[in-house]
């Protein structure tokens, strides 16, 4: 694994990292990018990880935007928290690379509001708890976390790696995808402890 300040700093320069939970967890890795980065070309390529393309945002833009709980009541295992999917408003289809990177950079700007989006759309808004992974150690809130750590507007991109045949990809597919395509790689669980120290929260 690398280092988290590592991790940070690719953030940073809007490039794609893999962040893994805890084994006992979802035991998944996924592709995350600050949303601002989220060029057509990232979004292909984390596409590739055939998981599902979400970006994780606070409650005030989830506010801002009208983007509800797909469901009153939340029954998944780990409560991940889906919002009301959307498209940005000038999309054809919403699904291309391409309209999806808009989607998701619009989304990272300050200034959009519920009108440059359109319901149902394609791209999938995960509500991220204020606090971040420390209040909850799910990939949403490590993409929040991440954004916000490396001083970029605090959303993130997100998207599952699953292996060839199509399951979870391991921690050792995970490995060779990272060197394959000279990515980062970091845990939760080192995101976690990383913020316990550097905040002093230790
Ligand atoms: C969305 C998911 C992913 O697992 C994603 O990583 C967000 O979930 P969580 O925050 O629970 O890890 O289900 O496709
Ligand atoms: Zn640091
Ligand atoms: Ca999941
Ligand atoms: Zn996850």
């Amino acid at each position: 694994l690398n280092s988290v300040d590592e991790a940070v700093e690719a953030i940073r320069r809007g490039e794609v990292v893999i962040v893994v939970d805890a084994e006992d967890r979802e035991n998944e890795g996924d592709y995350i990018c600050a949303a601002e980065k989220a060029t057509p070309e990232v979004v292909n390529f984390m596409l590739s990880g055939r998981g599902q393309l979400c970006v994780s945002i606070l409650p005030e833009v989830a506010k801002r935007l009208e983007l509800n709980p797909v469901v009153v009541q939340n029954d998944a295992p780990l409560k991940t928290a889906f919002l009301t999917p959307i498209d940005i408003r000038t999309a054809k289809t919403g699904i291309t690379a391409k309209e999806r990177s808009e989607t998701i950079q619009r989304m990272a700007s300050s200034e959009c509001t519920v009108d440059d989006f359109v319901r149902p759309g394609h791209v999938y808004p995960l509500l991220a708890k204020q606090g971040g992974v420390l209040r909850r150690a799910g990939h949403t809130e490590a993409a929040v976390d991440l954004a916000r750590m490396a001083g970029l507007h605090p959303a993130a991109a997100l998207c599952e790696v699953l292996s060839d045949s199509g399951d979870r990809a391991t921690r050792e597919d995970l490995g060779n995808i990272a060197v394959k395509h000279d990515l980062k790689i970091i845990s939760i669980e080192q995101l976690i402890a990383h913020r316990r120290v550097s905040e002093k929260l230790v």
